[in-house]
């Protein structure tokens, strides 16, 4: 830079800030004073870096959101069909509103801490799932998609009978359990052998997926078929929760719909079209039906309901599993195949 031209910034300056004359003095200055010596020898190359935010912006930036959101506006997670009705509820919220599931992170209960619940419940954003990162070195650490929960899960029919059962995927799909698990165990008929039901909601509760995965909880009636120990089938194993039901996003399915998706089998059944996989949920259907048919019989289901009153232990025990499966769980069998298959063949074998 000239010192003619150095003037004419200068005095442009000087109409408009201090600090940039400033800055422009001592870069003068420092243009001024500074005597090149002779070039060095040229350095070794370094060896390649990753560039840090490379990285980040595969996840990190507007149109991935505007995708991921566009995905989970379709899940019914979003929708929160009942939160206006049970998100508030002390015992519900846990599951069924944002504000309820953090509290219960937080204080490590099934239900929240004031008996009047919630007073304004709202439905699950992407903040009642995901949180802090763990890590940001994904390259010695692996992926990490901030999961707000990773922890094993006591399940609470395990508690609710007065024992434990962890179930731990030591992942992601650990977060699904919280919710997604049944209730309510079957009753304690200890050595009668007839029993009363007088709830009008009788069952384990909505969402039994995860004991179903797992392959515990249901009434494992003794009878031909021998079950499979829990945790042995390789789609807890290897799938989980997010391996079938979200991955690669087709036609409203998968991602963050949430919904399972046929393109997701692949990678395991290359030739998969449908669910129904060598039949597996016409045979499960035809197998509900026939118990239904059994219960309508003895009167313990009507139009699809469990009807309050005393009944064999046997009616009340093939409801039980028959409501789990029929009305609760909805993968026909998908979830496990064996251990659905020998609790419903061995339930009709007990009617
Ligand atoms: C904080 C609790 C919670 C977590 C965590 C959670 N869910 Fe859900 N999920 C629910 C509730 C509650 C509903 C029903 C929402 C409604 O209708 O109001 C639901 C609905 C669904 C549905 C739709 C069911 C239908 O009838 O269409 C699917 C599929 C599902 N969840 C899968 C998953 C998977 C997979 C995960 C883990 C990645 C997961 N959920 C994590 C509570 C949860
Ligand atoms: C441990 C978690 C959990 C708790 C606690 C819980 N729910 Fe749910 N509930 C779920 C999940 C998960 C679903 C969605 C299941 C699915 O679509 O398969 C659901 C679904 C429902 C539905 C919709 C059923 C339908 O037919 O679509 C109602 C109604 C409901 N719950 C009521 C309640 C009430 C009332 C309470 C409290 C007394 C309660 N829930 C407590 C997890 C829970
Ligand atoms: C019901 C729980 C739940 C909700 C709600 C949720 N996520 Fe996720 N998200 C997950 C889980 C579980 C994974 C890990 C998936 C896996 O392991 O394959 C994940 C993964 C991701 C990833 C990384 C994987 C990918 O898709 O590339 C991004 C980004 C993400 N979520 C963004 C969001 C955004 C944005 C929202 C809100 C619009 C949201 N999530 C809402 C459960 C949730
Ligand atoms: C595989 C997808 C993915 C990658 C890669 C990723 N993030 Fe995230 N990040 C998420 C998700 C999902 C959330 C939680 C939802 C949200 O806050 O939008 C999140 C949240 C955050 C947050 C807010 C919460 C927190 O942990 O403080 C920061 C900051 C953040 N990421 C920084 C980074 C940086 C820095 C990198 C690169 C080193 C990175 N992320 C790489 C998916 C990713
Ligand atoms: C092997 C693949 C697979 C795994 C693993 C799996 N699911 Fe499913 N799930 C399915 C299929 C297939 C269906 C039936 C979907 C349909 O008919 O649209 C289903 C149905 C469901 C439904 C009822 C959805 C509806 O639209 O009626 C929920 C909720 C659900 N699964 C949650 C879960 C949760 C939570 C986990 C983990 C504990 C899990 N699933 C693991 C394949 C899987
Ligand atoms: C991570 C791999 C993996 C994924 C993903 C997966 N499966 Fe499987 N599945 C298996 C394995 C392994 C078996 C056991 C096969 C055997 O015993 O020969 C199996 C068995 C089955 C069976 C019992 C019949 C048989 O072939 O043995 C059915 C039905 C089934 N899967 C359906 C599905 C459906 C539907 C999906 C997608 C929604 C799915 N699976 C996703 C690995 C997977």
């Amino acid at each position: 830079m000239d010192i003619k031209s150095l003037k004419r910034m200068i005095r442009m300056l000087n109409r408009n800030n201090f600090i940039g004359k400033g800055v422009v003095i001592v870069l003068f200055f420092m243009t001024a004073c500074i005597k090149e010596g002779p070039i060095g020898p040229v350095g070794p190359a370094g060896t390649d870096g990753v560039d840090g935010n490379v990285v980040c912006l595969e996840c990190h930036n507007l149109s991935k959101k505007a995708a991921t959101e566009a995905n989970y506006y379709i899940s019914q997670h979003a929708k929160g069909d009942y939160v206006d009705i049970v998100g508030g509820l002390q015992e519900c919220a846990m599951c069924h509103s944002h504000e309820g599931f953090l509290e219960t992170r937080w204080n490590g209960a099934d239900t929240t801490n004031s008996a009047e619940g919630i007073a304004y419940p709202g439905a699950f954003t992407c903040v009642t799932c995901h949180d802090f990162h763990a890590t940001l070195d994904f390259e010695n650490d692996g992926p990490d998609y901030a999961i707000r929960d990773q922890s094993g899960t006591d399940l609470m029919l395990a508690r609710r009978a007065g024992g434990s059962e962890v179930l731990d995927f030591g992942n992601a799909n650990n977060l699904c359990v919280k919710c997604h698990q049944a209730r309510i165990p079957a009753p304690d008929v200890g050595s009668s052998d007839s029993f009363t039901i007088a709830v009008t909601n009788f069952g384990p509760h909505h969402g039994p997926q995860a004991n179903t995965l797992y392959g515990w909880g249901l009434v494992e009636i003794v009878g031909s078929e021998s079950y499979p120990r829990e945790g042995t089938h390789p789609h807890y194993q290897f799938a989980g929760c997010t391996g079938c039901h979200m991955g690669g996003v087709m036609n409203d399915r998968g991602g963050h719909t949430f919904n399972a998706s046929v393109n997701n089998c692949k990678p395991c059944h290359t030739d998969a079209t449908s669910f129904n996989r060598k039949n597996i949920q016409t045979d499960v259907k035809v197998l509900l039906d026939q118990i239904e048919d059994e219960l309508e019989s003895i009167g313990i289901v009507q139009a699809g309901q469990v009807i309050s009153g005393t009944y064999a232990v046997e009616a009340v025990m093939a409801a039980y599993n028959w409501k789990w499966l029929a009305k609760e769980d909805r993968s026909l069998g998908v979830h496990n195949p064996d251990y659905i298959m020998a609790v419903l063949k061995n339930t009709l074998a007990s009617l």
